[in-house]
């Protein structure tokens, strides 16, 4: 079964083929950077007319590249939230009105399930149950999966998200949009020698809270020359307290549930200091950790493909409503029944 993904949840425009037995046969982005950071950051009403102009160039061309026609596709899968309202909605009315002309199935993914499902994708998948850490532009969230849909929410940022801080931080310091990027290659060149807190480790709990390292990081720049070495350094400091306390939260979170794999997906986990310091936090944990390939990590149409085909295969599909959702809980997701990566055969 070839299954279409289509991802327009934000700034990129993602399309992927994912066969139930074959895997990723094919997958295409097209990213808006470009021109958003003409602005500093996503304008909601370009991104929609962007994926107006880019979703069914590349529908088109990840079927011819994949020597693919239209009746080989025998269900589509778009993102349906969250996300940004208008974008949303260019996916969501494409997915679905390619259903109806060719009578096919569509579904309705949750954007955030795609990430955390990212890790299917590659070549040693975790097994359920796991604890996800999912570190993306809008969310910070701890959960324990016990399989698809089966989300128990452990913890989450109380206000700016992990992939926020970076990019706010990466503003203040004058670096552009995208922030987490350019902030992540500016700390390689720092060294770290202001102490930045760690939020929220010292208390029990797994909730995250980053706005205050935000502002930790705004005074130091200012009692500071502002040199270059200077914002590389403070770069670092803030770098190294993101990754400390997400491995201390993770730890926290496998010896609290007892269980021994962690899957960390999102944006933010292409960041090779976070991978590095949650990899060797596992070891010491005797746990397995598992991460999307880096161009996995960040929005891509493969992670919404494979989720959907999953939920095509446990017989779920929505209606012909054109379904979109920009604020939508993880933990409302109904349980897929699927427990093991057998789905795929
Ligand atoms: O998952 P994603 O592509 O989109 C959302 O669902 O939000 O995540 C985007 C976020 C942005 O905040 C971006 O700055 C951050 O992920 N990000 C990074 C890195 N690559 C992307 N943050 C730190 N280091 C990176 N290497
Ligand atoms: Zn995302």
């Amino acid at each position: 079964m070839y299954v279409l993904g289509i991802e327009t949840s934000c700034d990129e425009t993602g399309v992927a083929i994912y066969h139930a037995k074959q895997g990723l046969i094919n997958h295409f982005l097209y990213s808006q950077v470009d021109m958003h950071s003409e602005y500093g950051g996503v304008v909601p009403e370009l991104a929609s007319r962007d994926h107006i102009r880019k979703l069914a160039p590349l529908i088109k061309q990840v079927l011819q590249e994949s020597h693919l026609c239209s009746s080989d596709i025998k269900g589509i899968a778009y993102t349906a939230g969250p996300g940004l309202m208008g974008a949303l909605l260019v996916g969501a009315a494409t997915a679905r009105s390619l259903a109806w002309a060719w009578q096919i199935p569509a579904v309705a993914v949750h954007h955030m399930e795609g990430h955390l499902l990212a890790p299917m994708l590659e070549e040693n998948p975790p097994e359920f149950p796991f604890v996800a850490l999912l570190i993306s532009g809008g969310h910070t969230l701890l959960i324990r999966v016990e399989g698809i849909g089966n989300y128990q929410l452990l913890g989450e940022s109380l206000d700016d998200a992990v992939g926020e801080a970076f990019d706010k931080t990466a503003k203040l310091l004058g670096l552009g949009y995208p922030g987490g990027p350019k902030l992540s290659a500016l700390a390689e060149q720092g060294k770290p020698h202001f102490t930045f807190p760690r939020p929220m480790t010292d208390r029990p709990g797994l909730d995250f809270s980053f706005s205050g390292l935000k502002t930790f990081t705004l005074n130091t720049f200012n009692a500071s020359e502002k040199t270059g070495q200077d914002k590389a350094d403070i770069a670092a400091a803030f770098q190294i307290a993101v990754s400390e306390t997400l491995s201390i939260k993770c730890k926290r979170a496998l010896q609290q549930t007892g269980l021994t794999r962690l899957v960390v997906a999102g944006g933010v986990s292409a960041n090779k200091q976070i991978r590095q310091a949650l990899t060797e936090m596992a070891a010491k944990e005797q746990s397995q950790v598992y991460f999307p390939r880096p161009q996995f990590c960040t929005d891509n149409g493969a992670m919404i493909a494979y989720a959907g085909c999953q939920r095509l295969l446990a017989g779920q599909h929505q209606d012909l409503t054109i379904f979109a959702r920009p604020r939508w809980p993880i933990a409302e997701l109904s349980d897929c029944g699927i427990i093991s990566n057998s789905a795929k055969t």
